[in-house]
């Protein structure tokens, strides 16, 4: 190569290496002006990604076929949540989860029962005065409900301050009249956080272990619409659920006259106890919640990151199928 070609070269090279710099500061400045844009913008620009649609992924485990739910075309699924009061739900939002204002008691160490029961009547009167951010869904796990196998109609509001985690649910099946309202409030001034449960009754809340301990063992559950069409506003299922899915490991307030029922054997295959466990992510799991055990396995839902070995589904089906 003589000089002038290494010229020549270099030069072109230059150039090219020079326009390549071009390139690269024009799509830094892009991709500044995009973020900054962003900061400024709604909430729901950094959103968390949509929930997966249950599809069977045919583990077997499931005791009955899984349901489709032909009685819900969608116009009717939205005709049905509406009888809750169309004002309410589907609203806009920037917020998925509706701030609440600071508590009244300072340094609060422990709610006291009538605080809880406090945050429950104010969740549910926002949602009646059309103040939350509901979403509306038909929710898995109801549905596949061994017992019932009646779709449930979910409307599901989150807020929170500094000390609470309070969650609405105002829920009927397909063919009940009246909406019955249920809550959950986390009290995050203990460590660890203690979860309340509650049905919201005419004569205002009233703890429950009894009924919720089955499916709600470790606290709030994640969002998993029964089908990818039966969720009102799914951006905003996916932030309720990232919001319920970053929630402190909790225990469960047990009251008297609302024990938690038998729980049976503990499921200890390595699988699933490494993270439920007592040490764990969450709550060990027993017998008695073999229904959300078959539903969230079949869907393919749990163990959250891969899929289950043919050998490790037979090994969790024996254990299932072992009588308490
Ligand atoms: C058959 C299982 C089952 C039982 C029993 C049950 N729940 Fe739930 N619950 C669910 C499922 C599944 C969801 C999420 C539904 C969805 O995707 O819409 C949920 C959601 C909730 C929510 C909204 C926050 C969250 O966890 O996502 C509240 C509040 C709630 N339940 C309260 C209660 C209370 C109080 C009881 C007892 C009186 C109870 N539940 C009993 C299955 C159950
Ligand atoms: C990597 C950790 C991890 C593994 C492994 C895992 N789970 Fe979970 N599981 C979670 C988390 C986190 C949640 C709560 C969030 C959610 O529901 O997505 C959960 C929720 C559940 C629930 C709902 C009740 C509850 O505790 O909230 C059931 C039932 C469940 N898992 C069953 C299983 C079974 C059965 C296996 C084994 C086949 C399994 N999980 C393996 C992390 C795990």
């Amino acid at each position: 190569m003589n000089v002038s070609d290494w010229l020549k070269f270099s030069t072109i090279d230059r150039l090219r290496s020079s326009r390549s710099e071009f390139i690269q500061l024009a799509i830094l400045l892009l991709v500044l002006g995009f973020s900054g844009r962003a900061a400024d913008g709604p909430a729901k620009d950094n959103a968390p990604k949509l929930i997966a649609p249950a599809v069977s992924i045919g583990t077997g485990l499931l005791l009955e076929p899984a349901l489709t739910l032909p009685e819900f075309p969608r116009e009717k699924f939205e005709a049905a949540m509406a009888t809750v009061g169309a004002e309410k739900i589907h609203r806009p939002w920037t917020n998925a989860v509706v701030p609440l204002p600071p508590h009244p008691r300072a340094e609060v160490k422990g709610l006291t029962h009538d605080e809880a029961k406090a945050y429950m009547m104010e969740a549910k009167r926002r949602f009646d005065a059309g103040e939350a951010v509901p979403l509306s869904d038909v929710g898995l796990i109801s549905t596949q409900e061994d017992v019932i196998r009646k779709p449930m109609l979910n409307h599901i509001a989150a807020f929170s301050n500094e000390v609470a985690r309070v969650y609405l649910l105002v829920q009927k099946t397909y063919s009940d009249n009246g909406w019955s309202y249920f809550s959950i409030v986390q009290d995050l001034t203990v460590s660890p956080p203690i979860d309340y449960f509650a049905e919201i009754r005419k004569t205002g809340p009233h703890f429950e272990a009894t009924s919720c301990y089955k499916c709600h063992a470790s606290g709030p559950l994640a969002i998993h619409p029964a089908r990818e069409d039966l969720v009102l506003d799914a951006p905003l299922a996916a932030a309720i659920g990232q919001f319920i899915a970053d929630q402190p490991r909790s225990v469960l307030f047990v009251p008297e006259d609302s024990p938690k029922p038998p729980t049976g054997e503990p499921l200890t295959l390595k699988f699933c106890a490494r993270c439920h466990a007592e040490d764990g992510d969450r709550d060990r799991l027993f017998q008695v919640q073999s229904h959300p055990i078959r539903v969230l396995v079949d869907f393919g839902y749990m163990p959250p990151n891969r899929r289950l070995k043919p050998e490790e589904i037979a090994q969790l089906k024996a254990w299932l199928e072992k009588k308490p």
